[in-house]
């Protein structure tokens, strides 16, 4: 299966300041990707060389199999972009951009424009001048949805934007992805990250740190266990498990925070009678703030 966004050793320098460094990234089709990553660490970069709007110091980048530069032009036919620092045409309405863009991409979009609007609450007969930060970015949005892209790159696309329009875009995501698109979205909304994307890639200093899945994240999160026995059980059983932190016993309840598999605590449980089990999930969000932060 053909990657639909592949880099290779992928490099941007401007002058001095190091963009994105030996960036090899694998985006399969279908999947919804999430790029995450502090300020500065080159996500917007990345976007923009994949749409050849910058061109790469060395290295390469593919987007459905064929090359960024050489054919940019067909690469952006079929790809919908929401740039990070998205620059409209201030004195049209959003009516006149959507024929703007239905002109450039020669074929007509104003239904469907006019179908994401409503979704979206968007009013296009004003001008983008006068719109609010929010419904700026709902333009943004629908000019990347509305030719029905293959292949959505979005950066950033919720900033701005209040929680239930929030919640239209990521049902707006999901559609697309049934009809067969792959999306590729950077944000910093890390619950947002969780709920919609399947892969994760973290970017710091121009480079990938770590690439997987969200559940492979997600089982990495801190849970706490709460076992009540029907009478007090050694901690010792459960302090040398695998990823085991912290074991505290109250009376014939036993209380394991834990970062590692739950299988073993499950059976090292089982030895005894377990009279109540309480477990909270960790947050996802700490394992990807975890890479933020200076000394990961
Ligand atoms: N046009 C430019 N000229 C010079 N340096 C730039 C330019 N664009 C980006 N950079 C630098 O390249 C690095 C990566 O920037 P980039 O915008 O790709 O980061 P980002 O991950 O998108 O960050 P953010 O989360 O803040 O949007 C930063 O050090 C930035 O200052
Ligand atoms: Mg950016």
């Amino acid at each position: 299966m053909t990657a639909i966004v592949e880099t290779n050793d992928l490099t941007k320098f401007y002058g001095q300041t190091r963009g994105v460094e030996n960036l090899n990234l694998a985006i399969q089709p279908g999947q919804v990707f999430g790029f995450l990553g502090p300020n500065g660490a080159g996500k917007s970069t990345t976007f923009r060389l994949l749409m050849d709007f910058i061109r790469p110091t060395s290295g390469s980048a593919r987007v459905f199999g064929l090359d960024a530069q050489e054919d940019s032009r067909e690469i952006r036919s079929r790809t919908g972009f929401m740039p990070g620092d998205l620059a409209l045409y201030p004195r049209m309405t959003g009516n006149q951009i959507v024929e703007f863009f239905s002109f450039m991409r020669k074929i007509d979009v104003r239904q469907e424009a006019k179908r994401l609007a409503e979704r979206l609450d968007l009013d296009l007969g004003i001008t983008v001048r006068n719109y609010s930060t929010g419904n700026r970015q709902k333009l943004g949005l629908v000019q990347a949805f509305m030719h029905r892209p293959e292949l959505l790159m979005l950066d950033e696309p919720t900033g701005g934007l209040d929680p239930i329009i929030q919640q239209e875009f990521y049902a707006m995501v999901a559609d697309a992805v049934s009809d067969g698109a792959t999306v590729f979205l950077s944000s910093h909304v890390l619950p947002e990250v969780e709920r919609i994307a399947d892969q994760v890639a973290i970017i710091r200093d121009g480079g990938l740190v770590r690439v997987d899945e969200v559940g492979a994240f997600r089982r990495e999160a801190t849970r706490v266990l709460a076992f009540t026995f029907s009478q007090p059980v050694p901690e010792a059983e459960f302090s040398t498990l695998e990823g085991v932190s912290v074991v505290t016993t109250q009376g014939t309840k036993l209380i394991i925070t834990s970062t590692g598999p739950i299988d073993a605590i499950v059976k090292a449980a089982a030895r005894h009678e377990v009279v109540e089990l309480e477990a909270h999930e960790g947050e996802l969000e700490d394992v990807f703030l975890a890479f933020y932060e200076d000394e990961p």
